[in-house]
Formats: C-alpha cells, structure tokens, sequence
C-alpha cells in the first residue's frame, strides 16, 4: 500500500514532496484551455490542487477532465507540493498540490439538492452576500436535514461531532477512573420508566411493551445487584408531542447510579467534577473544531467556576423573586423562568453553569428520595447550562413500600415494574444518581438554538428520515 498524506497534514514541511491525496471536489474551473483549479476536502481541510499543462505530464484532456468533475465527486491525486508566495484565499491548507495524475473514484451527480458552500456560511456572511447582490440560497434546516449527508461535510458539522464524541469519551474515562462500570440496559420494556404520556408504546410478541424512556429503572436495579457505581450511554425514547429547539423523540443519554455514603451531595460532587473536566477538555483539545463551529455560529466561550455553583430551589425561587418575577415555590421553573435565573445567576456568580438543587417533591419523579426534613421538597437537582436545563438527577427511594405509595400517587401501574421494586426486598443500599441529555450539552456549550444541529440523524414528531 501506498504512503497517503491526510488533506489536513498538507503544509509547509512537505514542500516540493510527491504526496498522494484523497478527497472530494469542493470547486472545479479552468482557467482556458491548459490550468484548471481544484479545491479538494477531506474532514472540513481543504486544499488548492493545480493543473498546468506540460509536456509528458499534464495534458490539455487531463485539465479538461479535472475542470469538468462534478462538485463533491470523490477524486484521488499523486501531485508535488508547492508554497506560493501569498495566502491561499479558498482553502484551509496554506499549500497547493501540483497534480501529476488524477483519478475520479466517486462522480457525484451534477445537481446536488445542497451546495456545502452555501450550507457552510455564516448568518452574517450571507447577509453581506445578499447585500452585495450575490445569487444565494438559504439552506433551511429542513432541507439540511433531508439530506443530512450533503449537510454533514460542512466544516461546523464535521467539528460539532467531534466534540460531541468528545465529550462522550472523557464522561467513559471519567466515570472508569472512578470506579463506575459500563453497563447496558434494555431498550424494550414491560412499562414506562418515567411515567406520564411520553412513550412509544409497541407490541412485544402480543404483549403491550413500550420504547425506554430512560435506563433508569434498569440502572437502579443494577446498584442493588452490587454494582455499585455505574453508567451508561445510550439512546433514550420520549413520544414527545411539542416541537421545541430543545427536545428529541429519540436522545443519546449519558447515564450515572451510584450508592451513597451519606448525602446525596455525592451525586452532585460527581457532576462537578465530571462537567469540569469536559469543558476543560473541549477547551483545551478540541480548539479548532470550537473555532470551525464559531466560524458558522458565532459563540462566547461558556463561563464555568473551578467549583460548580450550587443553589438551592427556593433560593432560586428567592433570586427570580427580588427579580421581581413570581414563581410558586412547590411548583416547577418553566422554560422561561429557568433562562431569566440563568441570567441572574451570570450576573451574581459569573458563571453559567450551575446546580439547582432540593427541587419541591410533587415535581419530580415517583423515584425521587424525600427530604428528611421536608418532604415538601426532595434531595434532587437540576443542572443548567446557559439557563437551559441538561441534567437532571438525585437521590432515590429505597425503601419498597414507599416506592410503591409514591409510584401509585404518581399513576404508575405498579404490576408492570414489580421486578423493580422486589429489587428493593432484596437489601438496598441508599444510592443515586443522574442523567444527562448528550445533544444539549453539546447545543449548550456552543450555544447553538435549536438541538436538530447536534444530532446526527434527529428523531423529532415530525421527522423519522433520514
Ligand atoms: O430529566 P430527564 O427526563 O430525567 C431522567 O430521565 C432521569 N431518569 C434522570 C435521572 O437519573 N434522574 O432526562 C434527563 C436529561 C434532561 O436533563 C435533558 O438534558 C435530557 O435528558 N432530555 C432530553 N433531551 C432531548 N430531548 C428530549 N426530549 C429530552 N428529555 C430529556
């Protein structure tokens, strides 16, 4: 096998080299009849390549043939690297490649349903397009989904799950080093996990089953099966009925269930440090997808303290009350009024990332542990990135029969989770935990609007294609 140079390890050092590259036609054009322009890319790198005819090397049918391949047509190319003496507007790589031959091993049709050029610029960049009388399409997020492989090559897209499978690797690595083993829990289940309308209901063999809301119950079970730290990372399914920017029928959720020595604290210990040590990874190892992200969605680089911030409900109820807005203080914060304390939070702690804990009872799941010194409220949390919510978490039940009251005042038919609760009979240690929906962190971090950006293939009410 030959020595292939990777289109983003074009530079300098490989002047007046031979190198062989591969990667997809970006532009074509000839310049008359004997030198025709390439831009080549390969995973958001790009690269001028040249043809100039000469004899015994490049003929004027080989700059025809280069200028006339299809946009995103996949070409291979054996060329010599050149430095010229002025920046290469166009392409990221600041070299050009001297075609010596060229194979088409992928024509692309002519017509392609979006242009990555277009698809790739900015909001401010096509205004001044506009503006300067340019011909240009707007490509919708509903046709960028549609045909979500041509929308995947635009550099912020090639970034974007980059970071996202970053972030997923330091949560692994994270949780190992601490002594939490990967699990996996099933998908088909014989009831709900979370209760409420949000299911995909199925029939399982003739009996009603439905889609996993959550690993929850399975993860819970596992603790009491002696597995004492846990997580997983795995697709999660919520029969959502609005259309929001923020929520998905089918998510990636990053899961944790651990036992607890002594306060449900210890959840949220977990939390901070783990998210510390993602932002603090995205920041230092995954700069330039950052800076391809920002290119196409200009954002702020998220403010984060060493120590996560950590407030109670009705302290925050407290906040958004001097604020002069009135929230019931055993009811829930709703999407507005979680955003307007993420902004006073900013302005207070300067951060905006925090927790928001020991949430009122009657809002949280049937699982979700009391407090023992007020059962109005429950030893749970909430974690907000930019006023918007990504975790939620606490500690659980683990006393049977007050799993069962809780679940039947929450309307959970308890026949469907009795596996779950016998677990309980069996000696159960107090334990807790959390869930984290992947594309948010990811949207959030970069503060992009609308959660369909951060997942590959988006599973929405209105969209199971492609
Ligand atoms: O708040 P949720 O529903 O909590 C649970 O599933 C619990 N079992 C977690 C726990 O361990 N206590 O979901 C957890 C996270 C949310 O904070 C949010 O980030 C994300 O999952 N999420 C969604 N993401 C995209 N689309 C949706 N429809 C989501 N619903 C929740």
């Amino acid at each position: 096998v030959r020595k292939w140079t990777a289109i983003g390890d074009l530079d300098e050092g490989l002047k007046d080299k031979e190198v062989l590259i591969r990667g997809r036609v970006q532009t074509s054009r000839a310049v008359g009849k004997n030198i025709a322009f390439l831009v080549l890319r390969k995973r958001g790198f790009t690269v001028q390549c040249v043809l100039t005819v000469a004899p015994e090397l490049v003929s004027q049918d080989m700059v025809k043939f280069a200028a006339g391949l299809t946009r995103e047509s996949h070409v291979d190319i054996e060329g010599v690297v050149s430095v010229p003496g002025e920046p290469i507007k166009g392409a990221s790589q600041q070299v050009e490649v001297h075609v010596r031959k060229i194979y088409c091993i992928s024509k692309a049709i002519p017509n392609l349903p979006i242009n990555i050029e277009d698809a790739a610029r900015s909001e401010a960049e096509i205004e001044r397009a506009l503006q300067a009388g340019e011909q240009l399409v707007r490509v919708s997020q509903d046709t960028r989904l549609t045909h979500r492989v041509l929308d995947m090559r635009t550099p912020a897209n090639q970034a974007i799950f980059r970071v996202q499978c970053q972030i997923e690797n330091v949560f692994r690595q994270f949780l190992f080093a601490e002594g939490f083993v990967g699990i996996h829990t099933p998908k088909l289940m014989a009831g709900s996990s979370e209760g409420g309308a949000a299911v995909f209901r199925l029939d399982y063999k003739g009996t009603p089953a439905c889609l996993a809301q959550s690993p929850q119950l399975h993860k819970q079970m596992a603790i009491n099966g002696d597995f004492d730290r846990v997580f997983e990372i795995g697709p999660v399914f919520r029969a959502e009925d609005s259309f929001t920017h923020r929520h998905l029928c089918e998510f990636i959720g990053l899961d944790t269930e651990m036992e607890i020595n002594e306060h449900y604290s210890e959840v949220m210990d977990v939390v901070d440090r783990l998210f510390v040590a993602i932002f603090d990874s995205l920041n230092e190892n995954c700069q330039r997808e950052l800076e391809a992200i920002r290119k196409q969605y200009p954002f702020e680089p998220l403010k984060y303290l060493r120590r996560t911030l950590r407030l109670t409900f009705q302290e925050g109820v407290q906040m958004l009350k001097e604020a002069g807005i009135e929230v019931d203080p055993l009811g829930d914060l709703n999407t507005e009024t979680e955003r307007k304390l993420g902004q006073l939070v900013l302005k207070k702690y300067n951060t905006e990332f925090y927790i928001l804990h020991r949430y009122p009872l009657a809002v949280r799941p049937f699982y979700t542990m009391p407090c023992s010194d007020d059962p109005a409220y429950s030893n749970s949390f909430d974690v907000f990135i930019r006023g918007e919510e990504i975790i939620s978490g606490a500690q659980r039940v683990h006393f049977p029969e007050l799993l069962i009251a809780r679940a039947k005042e929450c309307g959970i038919n308890v026949e469907t989770i009795l596996p779950y609760i016998d677990s309980f009979r069996y000696g159960a240690p107090p334990h807790g935990g959390f869930g984290v929906g992947l594309e948010r962190v990811v949207m959030l971090f970069c503060n992009l609007n609308n959660i369909r950006k951060t997942s590959l293939y988006p599973r929405d009410p209105q969209r199971i294609r492609p």
